[in-house]
């Protein structure tokens, strides 16, 4: 019997070609290896996204394109959409017993995403000022560098863009930790909701309802898969053994940074996507951030710093020794360096962009494909239902 594998994404539209190397191209490669299920998981979604659903459908319809057109197959692979399987849901709430509210509360992503609120929530209250502040520290810092440091760099305009926005988020967050208290209390008790602190609840019930015994993430997720982990081994130890523990599959991709050289992310506004024309392809990777050490042609490139050698290494791999010999001596202008790589990429994600274009004429099909993967995966649930119910000596409608 081969394993089964469980994995899902959250649907925020069109992906990027980060997504597709840190995640999409592993599901894609084990379909024959493992049983595998893919989730469109919609009500994670909405944990954050509840007030504007308008956009929901869509996204869920271009998510699913870019699965099937780089080569996730129906034939082989069950994909559904959580919310059409409704055990899920009723996995999560027994589930939600299990756990305690300081381990959520523990959990890393909701600390970020705490963060990242109570920022917003001092907009309301000074970040104007606080802006101004942080923009004159960042000019006053600039002048200095003019002075006293290397002029040739501040003749790059990239580098300093990028400075500039670095100094400047470095002084805000300051600024913005001092004002606010504790991280230990609960301050920020009004600004987030019980379903986003219940977030990987919900993912195990995802994960342990296939009783999946392996599920590919990227690195971020690993928490996630932890406290899968535990509430597995917690159900087991007080109702008996349901539920096997799951192991993580990573990828060996490194992470594809984004144009402005952080990690790619749909929020930064620095992705490529994997439908990315080749026109609007030319122009981002013309326009990405480069080595800032490396000004005119002549100069020798740090290759490890760059973006542009990042995607050289994943879509151009034959040539990237050449590629940073040529450029540590300073041989390779970074302007011929970005074409070359531009056209490897085109003509790299070309078959994932014909594919998209065939299966956006024919929205119906993505329904049905939908639909019947919701089938497929509704036989597995409502068995490990019947087993949670039994263990845990439920009403489960008198049959007993
Ligand atoms: N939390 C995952 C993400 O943001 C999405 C997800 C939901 C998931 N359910 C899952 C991933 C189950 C793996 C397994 O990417």
């Amino acid at each position: 019997m081969r394993k089964r594998v469980l994995s899902g994404n959250r649907p925020t539209g069109k992906l990027h070609i980060g997504h597709f190397f840190g995640v999409l191209h592993k599901w894609r490669d084990i379909q024959d290896k493992y049983d595998c299920y893919f989730e469109v998981a919609d009500w994670h979604a909405l944990t954050t996204n509840y007030e504007n659903t308008e956009d929901l459908r869509q996204n869920i319809i271009d998510m699913v394109i870019d699965w099937l057109s780089v080569g996730i197959d129906p034939q082989r692979s069950v994909v559904f959409v959580q919310s059409d399987v409704k055990e899920h849901a009723e996995l999560h709430l027994l589930f939600s017993m299990l756990v305690t509210l300081s381990r959520l509360l523990r959990n890393p992503t909701f600390k970020e995403y705490v963060a990242e609120l109570r920022t917003s929530e001092l907009s309301h209250k000074g970040k104007k000022s606080i802006d101004s502040a942080a923009l004159l520290a960042a000019e006053d810092f600039m002048e200095l560098m003019k002075k006293e440091y290397s002029p040739q760099k501040l003749e790059n305009k990239d580098f300093v863009q990028v400075l500039r926005a670095k100094i400047k988020d470095r002084i805000q967050e300051g600024l913005f930790k001092a004002l606010s208290g504790s991280e230990d209390e609960l301050p920020y008790g009004h600004l987030v909701n019980y379903g986003f602190l219940g977030y990987p609840v919900l993912q195990a019930a995802d994960i342990l309802i296939y009783r999946a015994e392996v599920v590919p993430i990227g690195e971020d997720q690993l928490p996630h898969l932890e406290l899968t982990r535990d509430i597995a081994r917690r159900f087991n130890s007080l109702y008996g053994e349901v539920f096997p523990i799951p192991e993580p599959l990573f990828t060996k991709f490194a992470k594809v940074p984004g144009t402005d050289g952080r990690k790619m992310s749909k929020s930064y506004g620095n992705t490529i996507l994997i439908s990315e024309p080749p026109d609007s392809l030319r122009k981002k990777v013309m326009s990405t951030y480069t080595d800032p050490e490396k000004i005119r042609l002549r100069d020798p490139g740090h290759p490890d710093r760059c973006p542009i050698f990042a995607y050289h290494k994943i879509f151009n791999p034959e040539e990237t020794v050449e590629i940073r010999e040529s450029c540590e001596k300073g041989e390779l202008g970074c302007v011929a360096c970005k074409k070359r790589v531009a056209e490897k990429m085109i003509e790299y994600l070309e078959p994932f962009r014909r594919k998209r274009e065939e299966l956006e004429k024919d929205v119906e099909t993505i329904k049905d494909i939908l639909r019947e993967g919701s089938e497929k995966a509704r036989v597995v649930t409502s068995e490990t239902m019947e087993r949670v119910r039994s263990a845990m000596k439920l009403w489960n409608g008198g049959k007993f």
